[in-house]
């Protein structure tokens, strides 16, 4: 089979790793790709949320099967496009990706399905700033969340500290239009931003990427992004320093309560609402006394969750097989298995990442990186005869191992053998897993 993969992240070239181990694959193909997914399939200078350009270089290459990774081109509908123009595509359709698209879509969903997550109140354009502001003042309960309704690359969500802060963050997104493009909701009015601003969850962040095809939902190992810049969850936001998997309160009993009280109404909901999902749903909980309950939900593979559960992928298993069988709805026929190992993935970034940084500094050390046991899968990187930085996240580096702790020390021992000039990354990845 000839497959192009839509993105151009470390993600991305998690999911072609995986994919090029399958006996099916003849061909792989990347829009836009990056320097290491060039080592594995050819990187075509077209757009992740170019449609009818991806449209056009799949016909040109009659290609089997499009791969949509990324958030934005599913949010779109890149899928459904794709299958209009008679291409067979994997992701989720534009209305089930809506779960992404659209805070205030996700909340009244989950409030329909008695789904558990914070409690909430969306608030639509700006005349409706004061009574937001008025919402907030009567709440004066801080930490407040104050989340754009669309996506915004990831910096759409305030925590605000007091009630300056939440009152700036409400009159930035609703009044001084600080994100473009509203909700993917078709019942919120496209032309006024949206916001929604809920209750703070206090307890511990887990991520559980999900395959389903609508029918069924398979779960993949739980895992614990770091969202912070710097050591100690210091510093702004990023799309993901590091992730680690085998976190140890992620119990049994907890995946058991995810399963009956989260995914399976989730995908339930979805398909008795005829938006059946299929693909990769991300589940972001938290861990709290009053039990597990949705952050949010993603319409894709994480970055860097990919980076660390798709290695756990059992040898015998077969990603390709897995996804044919999502587009097809018979995942409940297949067997999806992962190793029973543990993996730790640390990102290198550009110094100075999420905010300004500079690129085009040579990158060395990868091949002595991967010979160490290591896998590296390139984000920011490029091909200019010899590999540079060309992004914010650079590289990511997996390690696997039956526990934890040897995965992680392998994982920086990798890492300290890769140079570029202002690399920085966090040294603290996956600590309080290892102490709990
Ligand atoms: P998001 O962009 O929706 O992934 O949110 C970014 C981060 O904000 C999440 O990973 C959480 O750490 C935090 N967050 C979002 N919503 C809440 C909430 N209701 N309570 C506490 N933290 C939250
Ligand atoms: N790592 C968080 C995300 O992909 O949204």
């Amino acid at each position: 089979m000839k497959i192009l993969v839509i993105g151009s992240g470390g993600r991305e070239h998690a999911v072609i790793k995986s994919l090029s181990r399958s006996p099916k694959v003849t061909e792989l193909h990347a829009a836009p790709g990056n320097g290491g997914i060039a080592s594995l399939a050819t990187c075509h200078a077209v757009n992740a949320t170019d449609i009818d350009g991806v449209i056009a270089l799949s016909k040109s290459l009659s290609v089997d099967l499009v791969f949509v990774t990324p958030d934005d081109p599913l949010v779109l509908g890149m899928v459904d496009a794709l299958e209009i123009a008679g291409i067979r595509a994997f992701g989720p359709h534009k209305n089930a990706a809506i779960l992404e698209g659209s805070k205030s879509f996700s909340k009244a969903f989950m409030a329909r399905h008695n789904i558990p997550t914070a409690d909430y109140k969306a608030f639509v354009g700006a005349e409706q700033a004061d009574d937001a502001v008025a919402y907030i003042k009567a709440q004066n309960s801080y930490p407040a969340v104050i989340k754009y309704d669309g996506l915004a690359l990831g910096k759409g969500v305030i925590i605000a500290e007091n009630e300056g802060e939440a009152i700036d963050a409400i009159r930035s997104m609703l009044v001084d239009g600080k994100f473009s493009g509203g909700s993917s909701d078709s019942s919120v009015s496209k032309d006024k931003p949206s916001i929604v601003i809920e209750e703070y969850l206090d307890g511990v962040e887990v991520t559980v990427l999900a395959f389903t095809d609508g029918k069924v939902i398979v779960p993949m190992p739980a895992s614990t992004d770091h969202k912070r810049a710097f050591d100690g969850d210091k510093g702004p936001n990023t799309g993901g320093m590091g992730v680690v998997t085998g976190v140890p309160y992620y119990t049994d009993a907890v995946a058991t309560e995810c399963m009956e009280l989260i995914f399976l109404p989730t995908i339930k909901g979805m398909t008795s609402e005829s938006r059946a999902f299929k693909g990769c749903l991300y589940f972001g909980l938290m861990l709290t006394k009053s039990g597990v309950k949705v952050i949010e939900y993603n319409c894709r593979f994480g970055d860097p969750e990919a980076q660390a559960v798709l290695p756990l992928l059992g040898n015998d298993c077969d990603l390709l097989e897995i996804v044919e069988a999502i587009i097809d709805e018979r995942l409940g026929e297949i067997s999806v298995k992962f190793a029973d190992k543990k993996a730790a993935c640390v990102v290198m970034a550009s110094g100075g990442y999420p905010e300004k940084y500079q690129t085009g500094f040579t990158i060395t050390g990868i091949t002595e990186c991967e010979q160490s046991g290591c896998e590296v899968f390139h984000a920011g990187t490029k091909l200019t005869g010899e590999l540079v930085t060309s992004g914010g996240r650079v590289l990511a580096v997996t390690a696997v191992a039956d526990e934890l702790k040897s995965a992680l020390d392998l994982a920086y021992a990798g890492i300290a053998k890769i140079k570029f000039e202002n690399a920085h990354h966090r040294r603290d990845i996956g600590i309080k897993a290892t102490l709990t």
